[in-house]
């Protein structure tokens, strides 16, 4: 693993401060208690014959990458996600007909978006129905993305449950007018107004 950043300095700056409190605090061992799953925790407490357990420093760098890159990415990309899909209201309703097509779905907006996306001429056409999908939104080879199946099942989650729930739901501003930001792991939209 690679040592943490150190352009914070050693006191870094509050909210990463604050981070790495709120990890070392979760990395306490504590008893088990049953059916508890408790990654922090087993991470402190794990090692092997070869290798030594991680250091604090590890263990705390851990946590914040795995909290970064689990809840930044994965909330910018549902917002990208609905944007997309509700660009051409086409989607949206072939995905209301046939709620089968959202894993496909959910893949063709990762393929989409790891391109340029909104707003700039498209990677091809958006299929929602397209197989094989080989892309490269998580990366490749022994470095790809960790979290990449619990990414999937997110955003299938959450797409099924806004087409049953919300049915109805809409872009309230031009797709012109969706504002990207920059500056974050996978980027994201600053905000996605819609009605239903
Ligand atoms: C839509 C959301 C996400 C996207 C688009 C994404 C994308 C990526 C990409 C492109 C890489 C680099 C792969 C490479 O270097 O070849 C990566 C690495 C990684 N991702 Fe994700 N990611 C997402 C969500 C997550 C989540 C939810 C987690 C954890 C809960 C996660 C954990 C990681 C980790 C730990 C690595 C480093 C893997 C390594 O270096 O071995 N990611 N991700």
């Amino acid at each position: 693993m690679s040592p943490p950043p150190t352009t914070t300095g050693s006191r870094g700056r509050p909210r990463t401060r604050r981070l790495r409190l709120l990890v070392r605090r979760h990395s306490q061992p504590r008893p088990l208690r049953p059916g508890r799953v408790d990654l922090l925790s087993d991470l402190a407490t794990a090692w092997d014959d070869d290798e030594p357990p991680l250091s604090e420093r590890e263990l705390v760098f851990t946590g914040q990458t795995l909290l970064i890159a689990g809840h930044e990415t994965t909330t910018n990309v549902i917002g990208k996600m609905v944007a997309l899909l509700l660009a051409d209201r086409r989607r949206w309703e072939r995905l209301l007909a046939d709620p089968s097509l959202v894993p496909l779905a959910v893949e063709e907006a990762l393929r989409f978006d790891a391109e340029p996306g909104i707003g700039v001429p498209a990677p091809g056409e958006m299929r929602l129905d397209r197989s094989p999908n080989p892309h490269l939104a998580f990366g490749a080879g022994p470095h790809a993305c960790l979290g990449q199946e619990l990414v999937r099942t997110e955003l299938r989650t959450v797409l099924h449950v806004l087409l049953r729930r919300l049915p109805s739901l809409e872009l309230a501003a031009p797709t012109a007018d969706l504002r990207r930001l920059e500056g974050l792991a996978v980027g994201g939209l600053s905000e996605v107004p819609v009605r239903w």
